[in-house]
């Protein structure tokens, strides 16, 4: 009895084992198959293409205490402070995107030595082109300022230096009168010699005060007092008289933003102010619709960050962008293209522009390995789109930018910019002149924790990095 109940149960096993090899061969093969395609494409809901319209993000921030929450600015996560009656449409985003675009263009060839001094009159006509234009698919954090300490939503910006808020009447905007750590800058002081090179603007003079003034690509404009404050970041840090903007009046695109913060690479730059305690080291997630990300300063979130080499640059972040990877396609384009012109990367810019043969090459690629989905009308800068309408998912071509140092590979919600399902548009623009710099936009970036070791001259990447 006991043999036979062994040798059924022998039998059992046996069978078992079989049928889990048998299972487990055929479930490999057809794993094997579908790893083989999902290494080059990804697939996608169709209905994950469009952004949402609730915020469901976790409460988790960062491990880092000197963090601060990310949201999009017109996302639903920005209620708060959210002016729906200016939050642009999408042709608009694009508009105001070029108009970006088109300013650090400028900003690269402009001669130097032609800026020109801030009078408060003055101000609507200081000349434009000085800074970069804000567009608007900007991010934003809230930070603390003054004593007691004011909330304010700021717009951040790696394409900015000086930073500047609200200090006109009104409820949401700064008073530096009721702060008692806030004090005027003289237009004699050291610091106020480093307004040129934060705005592109000389700065002027109010009885003793140092005045700036900012007039981006797009017509925006503010102006105002040079002042020292007390800066709160995250719930770690807090930095006595960092140096920033007052601003008198703002006009533009800004809407019930309260500023801006400064991330680039100039003295005045809150980049270059911590550096004693940062050394230089900041990180951000950008988050897709609905979700939050992260600004961390003083330490990456992620360990695993892949890291490429920072050109050095005064204006901006660069890298050196040296080919694109369609699918499992190295695009063959000259080495010169992407040399000539030089690439940064930008935290305000949305789409990625391209060198005019880079783009085309990548375009022809995407279009032919997305053949079989109905083309759709061009949507302003972006001229390859689909009509997704009779599709639940897709299957979409892996892109990743090659820079000397090694590939980034884009997150799915970085390749397309949807305006609905019936126009669904590669989120790439190729530059007209073949000279412009390349730009690593903020659609591209989304969902990496971008790390920005500038005292270490590097960039790191690191993926699935927001909550
Ligand atoms: C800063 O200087 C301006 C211009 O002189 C002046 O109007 C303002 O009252 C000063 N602010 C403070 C807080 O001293
Ligand atoms: C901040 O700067 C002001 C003058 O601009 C100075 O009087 C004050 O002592 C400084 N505070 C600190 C903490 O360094």
């Amino acid at each position: 009895m006991a043999t036979t109940t062994s040798m059924s149960s022998m039998y059992a096993s046996l069978l078992y084992l079989c049928l889990l090899f048998c299972l487990e061969k055929g479930a490999y093969a057809f794993e094997g198959r579908k790893i083989a395609e999902s290494n080059n494409l990804h697939t996608i809901q169709v209905s994950d293409l469009l952004p949402s319209t609730a915020c469901k993000h976790s409460t988790k921030v960062a491990e880092n205490k000197a963090a601060f929450k990310v949201v999009h600015r017109h996302g639903p996560c920005a209620q708060l402070i959210q002016d729906n009656a200016n939050a642009p449409n999408l042709e608009n985003i694009l508009v105001e995107d070029q108009s970006r675009v088109d300013s650090i263009h400028s900003k690269f060839s402009r001669t130097s030595g032609d800026s020109s001094y801030v009078k408060q009159t003055d101000a609507t006509r200081l000349p434009a082109n000085r800074g970069v234009s804000l567009g608007t698919g900007n991010y934003i954090v809230t930070v603390g300022l003054g004593t007691p300490t004011k909330d304010l939503p700021l717009i951040f910006d790696t394409g900015s230096d000086l930073t500047w808020v609200r200090c006109m009447p009104g409820v949401d905007a700064f008073d530096p009168t009721r702060s008692s750590s806030y004090h005027n800058i003289s237009c004699k002081s050291e610091i106020c010699s480093y307004v040129t090179s934060a705005t592109g603007n000389r700065p002027g003079c109010a009885s003793t005060t140092c005045e700036y003034g900012v007039r981006y690509g797009d017509g925006s404009f503010t102006y105002g007092f040079v002042g020292n404050e007390r800066l709160s970041i995250g719930s770690a840090d807090v930095f006595d008289n960092i140096t920033f903007g007052c601003s008198q009046r703002s006009e533009g695109l800004f809407g019930k933003v309260g500023g801006l913060m400064g991330l680039g690479r100039a003295k005045l730059s809150i980049i270059s102010q911590t550096d004693s305690k940062y050394k230089k080291l900041f990180s951000y997630c950008l988050p897709v619709s609905g979700k939050a990300g992260f600004l961390s300063f003083g330490a990456s979130q992620s360990k695993s960050a892949k890291f490429i080499p920072l050109s050095s640059n005064s204006d901006f972040y660069s890298l050196d962008l040296a080919g694109i990877v369609v699918g499992n396609r190295r695009l063959s384009i000259p080495a010169s293209v992407f040399s000539k012109a030089g690439t940064i990367i930008d935290s305000g810019t949305v789409i990625t522009r391209l060198q005019p043969k880079a783009y085309s090459a990548l375009r022809s690629a995407f279009t032919e390995a997305m053949s079989k989905y109905p083309k759709a009308e061009p949507l302003s800068i972006l001229d390859t789109c689909y009509d997704f309408s009779k599709y639940k998912t897709i299957e979409v071509p892996k892109i990743a930018l090659s820079f000397n140092g090694g590939d980034v590979e884009i997150d799915q919600s970085g390749i397309f910019f949807a305006n609905g399902i019936s126009q669904v548009c590669l989120a790439f623009a190729g530059n007209t002149d073949a000279r412009d710099i390349a730009i690593f936009g903020n659609m591209q970036q989304q969902n990496y924790e971008v790390v920005y070791d500038v005292n270490g001259g590097k960039i790191g990447f690191a993926p699935g990095a927001c909550s």
